[in-house]
């Protein structure tokens, strides 16, 4: 054994050593605060809780995200002319009127919401994960003329229209999901609790 040899499993274990302990003392100073104002009940909770949302920010045809049960959920203000793109690609999509249930019943419907403009949705490509981007910009060099706006997954091509709706000849086998959700007011929504709307 070289002298080299035997002297670096005796530095790696102090280095190892040393980092437990820095990593023991960063997660204490972590922890801490978290459980002087969270229980364990009311963490299992807030996991699981409605999500309240304020969108009287967002934008026409922009988008924000959120996060809903550790996941990413996405609202888009589409416009007018955003929202007439929707009818004109039914035959280019796997499940144009939405039968497969990836959405609550009220949103059951060409536009995939409760009200046509706000688009609610979770943002999770449906082939193996991948969050999609936004590409609502209609005929960008990378996705072809025929493109007028939507959600493109670069992990392995999937591509969706702007209600989620998950075009033909991609390996995405569904459209995006639809969570529960019900307006509280013009500008707010809850995510995690179903309307009443049929
Ligand atoms: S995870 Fe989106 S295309 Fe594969």
């Amino acid at each position: 054994m070289s002298t080299a040899d035997s002297v670096n499993p005796e530095r790696r274990r102090f280095l190892t050593h040393t980092a437990v302990v820095v990593g023991g003392v960063g997660t204490a100073f972590a922890v801490v605060p978290f459980l002087k104002s969270w229980s364990p009940s009311e963490r299992a909770q807030a996991a699981g809780a409605p999500v309240e949302i304020d969108f009287s920010q967002l934008e026409p045809g922009a988008l924000m995200r959120v996060e809903w049960r550790g996941k990413p959920v996405w609202l888009v203000n589409r416009t007018p002319a955003m929202l007439e793109t929707l009818p004109e690609l039914d035959g280019e999509l796997r499940d144009p009127k939405s039968e497969e249930p990836q959405q609550p019943e009220y949103a059951k419907n060409e536009h995939r919401s409760i009200k046509p403009e706000l688009l609610v949705m979770v943002g999770i490509c449906t082939h193996l994960g991948c969050s999609p981007t936004f590409r609502p910009e209609p005929a960008p060099a990378d996705l072809g003329p025929g493109w007028k706006g939507g959600f493109f997954c670069p992990c392995h091509g999937s591509k969706f229209d702007l209600a989620g709706r998950v075009f033909q000849g991609v390996p995405a086998p569904l459209n995006m999901v639809v969570p529960p959700y019900k307006f509280l007011s013009d500008t707010r929504v809850i995510v995690g609790v179903d309307s009443e709307t049929a």
